[in-house]
Order: structure tokens, then C-alpha cells, then sequence
């Protein structure tokens, strides 16, 4: 059974935690910053010392490779991703890959003989930061996204994708060759903090990923009538935030109301336009997440708010546009790998549930090219994408040691 070097794992989890766009202990690093770069050599720079393969893909996405005795067989892989949104804490993302590292690192020092290469994987842009979508290297890694799409994607300055890759060392790669085929990894298995309460409420060390939800998520644009907000008085307005307001607060509704406890819509993003406090609100641009277990109950809650939107801004005047970011389907897990997580946490002592997990992760996407499962860890409160976020060394340890026993195993089968 392989040791976990927990201390090491930390200290390697507090350094990435200092290369930050904020002041610490918040973590922002947003893809193709000079932070999110600098971490990529950081993680670079621990896959060498541990005596892996490196090799880097068109949009970014990293893979580290230790080479098993029979390279030619496809490769059971592990990894998560490094970026943080605004405000982050340290350990979304970082644990699968740094802890993906140290479950290698451990079944290395055991003298653990891999037959199927181990390959840990950093994957480009989970988060939806700089683009509005997220899973950026992992939807073009399993062809879920076209480099066509992806290429013309634009910040909030209009800069593209095709622009900001101008700028880095993948800029020279085969665009073709970041699209992996069917056979290319036997298994993935992404070890991830849960984001959730459950695991903590219950007193659980582990959670077994069975599905992950289905996330969506649009831009509206809500036109109305700028003006002087002294000079024009109440009944001749057309106010753009006002309509937006009305908006989130029906969405809202649409999701409570839905039927199912599992729809949960989010307005995060909300641009007020011209934005002075003496001017009238002429346009909003805001964006929706909206997710559920089932496709049909988020798409028939989409519906809802939309026709509310659509009487809205009828009533007040005002115009609306909107496009899709992404509606993408939920996953099933591989019930094997569900399974070689149950029996390795028992193994290892540690108590366990299955879970559905209601945040996306690179796993939606590998699950389209490979059997896939996650490993969940408790986190403090359930709390993530907020500088607290905490999972303890031991926990962290717990999933690591876990993950260690179903890669050596999966990389033997
Ligand atoms: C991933 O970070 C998500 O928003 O689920
Ligand atoms: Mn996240
Ligand atoms: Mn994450």
C-alpha cells in the first residue's frame, strides 16, 4: 500500500498558493495570467523532479507521464486543473493535481511497477473566467468543443482565444493533436474537494462520483432607454436594470419552483451600462448558470424564465437578445471505477458514500472518451470558490492514498 508524504503535499499546496493575482490567502488566477502561467511551471517543475514525461498540447493542457511496462497499452490517467476564479481558495483543482502527483509519487517510492502509463493531466481553463465557459482543454481534449468555436471565443475586452494562445509557447503546437480518440485512456479519475456539505455532514471521508450534473449557461442583453436621473421622470423610463432586476428574481423563482431540489440558477455576472449614479440604466449584460440532474427539468426552468423575460420586457419597454454559452449533458460514471473507489477506501479504513456531483469538473468531458470517475474529499462547511476554503491535511491524505490504490490498480487491469 503506498504512503501518502503528506507533509510535502501541503507544503507544495501553500507555494502554489502564493502565486496569486490577489492578496493571500485569496487565490485568483485566471487563464494566460502571469500567475496562472507561473503555476504551470511550478507543477512543471515537481512532474520533473518525479521523473515523468512531459508534454504540453495546443491549447495548454499538460500531461505528465510515468512510463509503465507496457507503454503501448492505452493510460489510465489523473489530474484536475490549477486556475481559480476571482477570489478562490487553494484547493479546488489543485488537490488532483498536486494530490494526483503525490499518489504517484507514492506508489513510486513503494516500488509500485505501473503496467498502463500513469498520466497526470493539468487541464486548461476549468474555470470559466476569462471566456464564460469552462472545461476549455478538456471540452477541445474530447472533442466537445471545435477549435473553430474555441478560437473565436472573446474576454469581456473582446480579446480572443486565437490572440491570448498568440502569446504562448502553444501557439507553435498541432491543433489537430489536442483532440484524443476513444481508446486513448483506459480510465480517468479526477480526486476533487466536494464543494459540497454532504460528506462533512455525514462524517465521511470519501465520496464515490456516480453522475455529475448538467450545467448550462447563457448571456442576456437587456436593452432599455438611458437618461438624465433627475430629468426624466418614472413613468417615461425604459430602465434596463430595473427589467434585469425583475428578471433574476423570476429565474429565481423558476428554480425554486421547478420541482426538483436539484435546479439551482445563479445570476453571477451583471454589467451595468453607462454605469454612472446619475444616469439611468440603458443596457445590462448579465449571465445565467443554470444546472440540474436532469436535462429536462434545467431546460423547462430556462423556459420559464425566458417566457417571464420575455413579458418583462414588454411590459417595460425594453429589448432583449441572449446566446448560449454552453448546455451540456450530465455523466454517468463508470460503475467499475465506482466500485475500485468503494473497495479502496474499505481497504484503507476509510468510510465512504456515492455522490453526485452537482459542480462541473474536466470529468463531464473525459467521461465522453474514457470510463471516468471522481473521488470527492470533505471540505470545510461544504464551502469552495471563497478564499476559507479548507480541507485538512488528513483528508486530503485519505483521498490521495485512495486514489494511489485505484490508478495502480486500473493501471494493472
Ligand atoms: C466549476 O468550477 C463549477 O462552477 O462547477
Ligand atoms: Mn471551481
Ligand atoms: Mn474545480
Amino acid at each position: 500500500m503506498s504512503s501518502v508524504d503528506s507533509a510535502r503535499l501541503q507544503e507544495e499546496i501553500d507555494a502554489l498558493a502564493e502565486i496569486t493575482e490577489v492578496v493571500p490567502p485569496a487565490v485568483t488566477r485566471v487563464l494566460f495570467s502571469a500567475q496562472d502561467l507561473a503555476a504551470r511551471e511550478e507543477v512543471k517543475k515537481h512532474c520533473r523532479e518525479a521523473g515523468l514525461t512531459l508534454r504540453e498540447d495546443a491549447v495548454g493542457n499538460l500531461f505528465a507521464r510515468w512510463v509503465g511496462s507496457e507503454p503501448d497499452l492505452p493510460a489510465v490517467a489523473t489530474g484536475s486543473h490549477i486556475d481559480a476564479i476571482p477570489n478562490a481558495g487553494r484547493f479546488d483543482g489543485v488537490v488532483g493535481v498536486l494530490g494526483g502527483l503525490e499518489a504517484i509519487r507514492g506508489l513510486q517510492r513503494d516500488g509500485f511497477q505501473p503496467k498502463r502509463s500513469i498520466e497526470l493531466i493539468t487541464f486548461t481553463s476549468e474555470e470559466p473566467t476569462r471566456f464564460g465557459i469552462g472545461c476549455l482543454g478538456s471540452r477541445l481534449l474530447s472533442g466537445s468543443l471545435s477549435w473553430e468555436k474555441a478560437l473565436a471565443l472573446a474576454d469581456e475586452t473582446g480579446r480572443t482565444l486565437d490572440s491570448w494562445l498568440g502569446d504562448t509557447p502553444y501557439a507553435e503546437k498541432d491543433r489537430g493533436a489536442v483532440r484524443l480518440p476513444e481508446d486513448h485512456y483506459h480510465a480517468f479519475v479526477e480526486l476533487h474537494i466536494e464543494q459540497g456539505p454532504i460528506l462533512e455532514n455525514e462524517s465521511l471521508d470519501i465520496g464515490a462520483v456516480t453522475h455529475i450534473a448538467a450545467p448550462a449557461a447563457h448571456r442576456l442583453e437587456i436593452t432599455g432607454q438611458g437618461g438624465h436621473a433627475g430629468g426624466v421622470l418614472m413613468p417615461a423610463r425604459h430602465d434596463a436594470l430595473c427589467g434585469a432586476s425583475e428578471f433574476v428574481l423570476a429565474l429565481e423563482s423558476a428554480a425554486k419552483n421547478s420541482g426538483s431540489p436539484d435546479t439551482v440558477a445563479t445570476v453571477g455576472v451583471l454589467q451595468v451600462a453607462p454605469g454612472a449614479i446619475n444616469s439611468i440604466p440603458a443596457r445590462v449584460e448579465l449571465t445565467v448558470d443554470l444546472r440540474d440532474i436532469q436535462i429536462a427539468t434545467r431546460d423547462k426552468t430556462w423556459k420559464t424564465a425566458t417566457e417571464a423575460l420575455e413579458k418583462i420586457a414588454a411590459g417595460r419597454g425594453l429589448v432583449t437578445a441572449g446566446s448560449v454559452i454552453n448546455e451540456d449533458p450530465p455523466a454517468t460514471c463508470d460503475p467499475g471505477l465506482v466500485e475500485s473507489i468503494e473497495v479502496a477506501a474499505k481497504s484503507r479504513g476509510c468510510s465512504c458514500r456515492r455522490l453526485i456531483s452537482r459542480a462541473y469538473h474536466d470529468s463531464l468531458f473525459l467521461s465522453r472518451i474514457a470510463p471516468t470517475t471522481m473521488i470527492f474529499i470533505p471540505c470545510r462547511n461544504g464551502w469552495s470558490h471563497r478564499p476559507d476554503e479548507f480541507s485538512s491535511p488528513s483528508q486530503i491524505e485519505k483521498g490521495v492514498a485512495v486514489l494511489a490504490d485505484v490508478l495502480a490498480k486500473a493501471s494493472t487491469s
